[in-house]
């Protein structure tokens, strides 16, 4: 399984703020935002990630994640030149996804939850060509919004719909199989300019092959795209660190827990972060709970635990 995070884009809606520099550089509590869609195709198992973002912001997430040996995990990267649409990255990527299964992650999206890593594992082993991630917001119309029959088979996917058909949005998170890239050949720019990622979505629904996975309260999805949830995800993050002492999205723990690197690299990993409370907080780990080995899958089940 091949992973990419797609961070390019103008990132419009947060202007004055994004007219310098990308959101995804921002930092959420702790981290720059990128950090949160990269953590969740590592809990996924995903180690060959390609980063695409614009031709600027490119190098400067280089210059944070390098080639990704340090995590044990390889990190290659892709400029988007203009912002064509989430599809593209499909295009972008194609060599990097093509032949195998892959998983796309939004870089504005967050998903954090204790379960969230039993979801990941059921979508990376699903037999579905498409799995899907619903989840009831409070304002679907600004998301893809997915309608389901009486049966309870998804019927319906129209990307930000003026009079959604339901409360179900879908996630900036997706796996396919090995037919994305010649799907997404064929999807054409929509009437706002975009190759929509619903568009890919909606060709496997055609082809009866989507699975919906629905994330219920336990899990807590959020887009940043807008300055309110970019608020919303630094108090929960925050909240999160107070309350349990863990900290959502710490990319050297996940890979010490999935048994990409042993507790010394981890360690060293912290200690070159200097005194930040983050570098603090990996060394504590690299020195409490290492043990260099793949945890058993209940032992994955971590994240909320207190460190
Ligand atoms: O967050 C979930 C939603 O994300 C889905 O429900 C929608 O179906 C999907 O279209 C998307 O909607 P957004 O309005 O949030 O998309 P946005 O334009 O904000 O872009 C999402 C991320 O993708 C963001 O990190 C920027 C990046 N992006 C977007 C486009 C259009 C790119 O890197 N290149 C692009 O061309």
């Amino acid at each position: 399984m091949k992973g990419i995070v797609l961070a390019g884009g103008t990132g419009s809606r947060l202007f004055p703020s994004t007219r310098g520099v990308s959101k995804h550089l921002f930092p959420v509590y702790d981290k720059p935002m990128f950090y949160y869609p990269v953590s969740v195709l590592m809990q996924a198992g995903v180690r060959e990630i390609l980063i695409i973002s614009t031709p600027e912001t490119l190098p400067l997430i280089r210059r944070v994640l390098g080639d990704g040996n340090q995590l044990g995990v390889e990190f290659s990267y892709a400029a988007q030149a203009e912002p064509r649409g989430i599809a593209e990255a499909f295009l972008i990527g194609r060599s990097h996804i093509e032949g195998g299964r892959s998983a796309l992650v939004l870089g504005d999206n967050i998903f954090h939850g204790e379960s969230m890593f039993s979801l990941l594992d059921r979508a990376a082993s699903a037999s579905a060509g498409c799995v899907l991630f619903g989840c009831e917001v409070a304002e679907p119309q600004r998301y893809a919004v997915a309608g389901f029959g009486d049966d309870g088979r998804l019927d319906s996917l129209v990307e930000k719909p003026a009079e959604p058909v339901s409360d179900y949005a879908v996630a900036g998170l997706y796996f396919y199989d090995e037919r994305v890239v010649e799907i997404a050949e064929q999807v054409v720019p929509s009437g706002r300019g975009e190759l929509e990622v619903t568009d890919v979505n909606r060709a496997y629904m055609k082809l009866d092959d989507v699975q919906v996975v629905t994330m219920g309260k336990e899990i807590k999805w959020l887009d940043l795209g807008t300055e309110d949830s970019l608020m919303e995800g630094a108090g929960y993050v925050s909240s999160v660190l107070r309350d349990s002492g863990s900290r959502v999205a710490c990319l050297e723990e996940i890979a010490l827990r999935m048994g990409f690197i042993g507790p010394e690299q981890c360690h060293r990993l912290g200690e070159a972060m200097g005194a930040s409370p983050y570098g603090e907080y990996v060394m504590s780990v690299a020195q409490g709970r290492g043990t260099g080995e793949k945890p058993a899958l209940d032992a994955l089940v971590w994240q909320g635990a207190a460190v």
